[in-house]
């Protein structure tokens, strides 16, 4: 009895220790992710959203943090989504698996997953829709649509508030508003599914950076915008202001995975008598949403018009149900650019915005792009989070960054962002008070003259003495038209 109990102790270990490549169901999944925690209880913490599914199935998201369950300032969160589409099932399995790696290599004391999980708060949402996944799985999984969309038969990726309509509006008013935009909604095209609300309330509660939804069908990464701006409905390039942040990003999975970038592979919907289906090889493994297609009320441009968030869309493999003999392979064909792709929370700068009174939370910051001879505004700004810090994803190049509260004056500074980063830039702001002073230039919100002479972090604070100066000149003004 003894040795029996400890043969069926020390089996239960092993198989508690491996992790199995294999299509798992929507009671399994949450199993696993418990099996992941038991291994490593100190770094992950297990929640459901705020809403399960329409067949009342929990969406769970398993986060690995150096403290699970708490925002720290200069700690980027990122996360990942699978199974949007419910019989695009690869991204629900590669995310398991990279849980389940996470926590091994964490334990293994692998020193990059270690730094990674260290310096990043990371949150894996295998699935989002356990609906679709079920009628797919029950039905064979071999149907290009049946399982896609949710119990509602709604498409899960239509489903988001259309915010692409209002920038694209303020963009042909000449007004530069690109970010938090969900205030600016006047109506809705359709009602919000559960599956959305839960993911909405999800990604408007926590301060995300960076971000990846997986799905399948073709092999590229898909950055913003998805919506054409004229309502092309393909092959019209719909660039957001931060087009070169997102090829970076795109770019960055496509070419850490095995085959995404390859110019000589084969396209995923290529036949002999067809040569006019893309190939996303043969252009680096990236495209643009609406360079490809043009869809409305996507989850990817929601992100970054509603929060401090880039997400791009990853369709990882021609085979949306792709068998399980398969899984492991493609896990493989994975795993360096799941990784990856996660470090690039850390481009950029970051910092806290603060004044003699504590953090600022939702100050402004905003960037001019200073690099070669003209200086360009990056017209999209992101904003602080409760800590009053922020996370401004960047290329490499020379920028300045403002930060600008109600009541303060604005201070800016140059920044060099490097190539090749593994921790952003800090770049704190101490703002001033106006304390009594007429705050009438507030306003102004920018005195306009980038000099693309300033480099590397040259202090350019000097907006206050600006301030000071444009004052007293309409304070002289002033008085001459008096006398
Ligand atoms: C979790 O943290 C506790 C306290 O620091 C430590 O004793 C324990 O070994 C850790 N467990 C694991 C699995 O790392
Ligand atoms: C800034 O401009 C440079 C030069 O045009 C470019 O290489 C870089 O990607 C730009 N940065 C961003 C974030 O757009
Ligand atoms: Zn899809």
């Amino acid at each position: 009895m003894a040795l029996y109990s400890f043969v069926c102790f020390s089996l239960l270990l092993t198989v508690s220790a491996e992790f199995q490549w294999k299509h798992h169901n929507n009671e399994e999944l949450p199993l696993v992710l418990q099996e992941v925690h038991n291994n490593c209880p100190n770094i992950t913490r297990i929640y459901a959203l705020s809403e399960p599914s329409v067949c009342n199935v929990p969406l769970y998201v398993i986060e690995f943090a150096q403290v699970p369950g708490f925002h720290r300032p200069y700690i980027p969160e990122a996360k990942y989504i699978g199974n949007i589409h419910g019989n695009e099932v690869l991204g629900r399995e590669l995310l398991l698996g990279l849980a389940h790696y996470l926590c091994d290599q964490y334990r293994k004391n692998d020193p990059e997953i270690k730094a990674l999980i260290t310096n990043t708060r990371i949150h894996l949402l295998p699935s989002m829709n356990p609906d679709g996944w079920q009628l797919a799985t029950d039905t064979g999984g071999k149907d290009y649509l049946i399982g896609r969309t949710n119990n509602h038969e709604v498409d899960l990726n239509r489903n988001f508030p259309d915010l692409d309509a209002i920038t694209f509006d303020f963009e042909r008013q000449g007004l530069s508003h690109n970010n938090h935009l969900l205030k600016d909604l006047t109506q809705l095209s359709a009602p919000l599914e559960p599956e959305t609300r839960a993911v909405m309330r999800w990604i408007m509660s926590t301060p995300f950076v960076l971000s990846a939804a997986i799905h399948g069908g073709d092999l590229v990464a898909n950055y913003p915008y998805d919506e054409s701006k004229t309502g092309a409905s393909a092959a019209e390039y719909s660039a957001s202001p931060d087009d070169e942040t997102f090829k970076e990003l795109a770019m960055t999975y496509a070419l850490a995975h095995a085959d995404m970038a390859s110019p000589t592979r084969r396209g995923c919907h290529t036949t002999s008598s067809d040569d006019v289906s893309y190939n996303f090889g043969k252009q680096g493994g990236v495209t643009n949403g609406a360079a490809w297609y043009s869809l409305k009320g996507g989850m990817q441009d929601f992100n970054y018009l509603a929060t401090n968030a880039f997400e791009i869309t990853l369709e990882l493999g021609c085979e949306k149900y792709p068998s399980a003999e398969l899984l492991e392979t493609e896990w493989n064909r994975n795993r360096e650019a799941l990784v990856e792709y996660l470090w690039k929370a850390h481009i950029g700068v970051k910092g806290v915005v603060s004044d003699s009174k504590g953090f600022i939370p939702n100050a402004i910051i905003s960037v001019v792009n200073c690099t070669g001879s003209v200086t360009k505004p990056i017209r999209h700004d992101v904003t602080t989070g409760p800590y009053g810090d922020y996370y401004r994803l960047l290329t490499p190049g020379q920028y300045e960054i403002t930060a600008t509260h109600t009541g303060h004056f604005q201070a800016s500074r140059m920044v060099s962002v490097p190539k090749n980063q593994k921790s952003a830039i800090i770049l704190d702001f101490r703002l001033e008070e106006f304390q009594g002073k007429t705050n009438w230039l507030q306003d102004l919100s920018s005195f306009g003259v980038y000099s693309p002479s300033l480099r590397n972090s040259q202090p350019r604070i000097y907006k206050r003495s600006l301030y000071e100066k444009v004052a007293e000149t309409m304070l002289e003004n002033k008085e001459i038209v008096k006398q």
